[in-house]
């Protein structure tokens, strides 16, 4: 192998699992997520995934190209809207959201610790409306690089971050933006409490690697709380994953939506911020 070798341990290391996943859910035929560059990027990493991570996993792979795909869809719902927001994507990894939803002229915000923002700038082709930002997303003066966020909008997505930060950090993200993005959007992933604890306690393995420790979780029946982190928080709406294929598709739909299953896996929420006296102040669906 000649290609670029990561160096990333700990969180850092999960961004791998689920490029493979979505490169491999990308090759399959009919996928539900169209990555090319997916399948590119785990061409030019010299990295044992297979060996590290197991044989890729049909079920797994497609749920988290769905997942892709249901932020995806949020995004440029909020794009058809507002054509010119900034969309921030805090812990990016080496996802490829921008080349799927670029319309032209939205900018594009990548918030990255510093060993994966260089991975990013040397694996992933320039744009002038792409920057990579190298500090913690919980380092909340990313907010002072969004252009314009009242007039052009924003978006900020946290695909896979959120459970590896501490309750008191997530707080301070929803209540940074819910401050300082009125008329913008966050769209996030939470995992439920039993497969977190599982992850504390060092259980969860995914392959060779042990999941690292998810400090921060919630059931989907608690999406009501998340307005508690600041009164600007005008909705909280549960995202749906998009149809699947095959009978898995229909496995994935049905295990997002029963009780008893849905806490096992990712759920999808959205939230808008407005004004702390908008109109909108009601609504709250879950
Ligand atoms: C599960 S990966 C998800 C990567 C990507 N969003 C995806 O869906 O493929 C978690 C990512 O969060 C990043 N991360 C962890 N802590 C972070 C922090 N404090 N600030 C910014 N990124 C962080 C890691 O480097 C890693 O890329």
């Amino acid at each position: 192998m000649t290609g670029v070798r990561p160096m990333l341990h700990g969180v850092p290391e999960t961004l791998l699992w689920t490029l493979y996943n979505r490169a491999y859910e990308a090759g399959r035929r009919y996928p539900v997520l169209d990555d090319p560059m997916a399948l590119r990027l785990l061409a030019d990493l010299d990295y044992p995934f297979e060996e590290r991570f197991g044989r890729p996993n049909a079920f797994l792979s497609q749920a988290q190209g769905l997942r892709s795909r249901c932020f995806d869809l949020a995004v440029q719902e909020y794009l058809a809207e507002r054509p010119q927001a900034t969309v921030v994507a805090l812990g990016d990894g080496l996802e490829t959201g921008f080349w799927r939803v670029d319309n032209g002229r939205l900018s594009w915000l990548s918030v990255e610790l510093p060993v994966v923002a260089e991975l990013r700038k040397a694996l992933l082709p320039a744009s002038d409306r792409l920057r990579t930002l190298s500090r913690s997303a919980t380092d909340l003066s990313w907010l002072d690089e969004i252009e314009d966020p009242e007039g052009r909008g924003a978006v900020v997505t946290t695909q896979g971050l959120l459970m590896y930060l501490r309750p008191g950090e997530v707080r301070t993200i929803l209540a940074g933006c819910a401050a300082r993005l009125p008329g913008g959007i966050l769209v996030m992933d939470t995992m439920a409490r039993r497969p977190a604890r599982g992850t504390v306690a060092g259980r969860s393995r995914v392959g060779a690697m042990t999941v690292p420790p998810m400090h921060w979780a919630m059931n989907p029946g608690e999406r009501h709380k998340l307005r508690s982190a600041h009164p600007g928080i005008t909705e909280v709406r549960a995202l749906r994953p998009p149809r699947g294929r095959g009978a898995m598709g229909e496995l994935i739909r049905i295990q997002s939506l029963l009780p008893g299953l849905r806490t096992l896996t990712p759920a999808m929420t959205l939230l808008r911020f407005g004004t702390a006296t908008g109109t909108d102040r009601g609504r709250n669906r879950n």
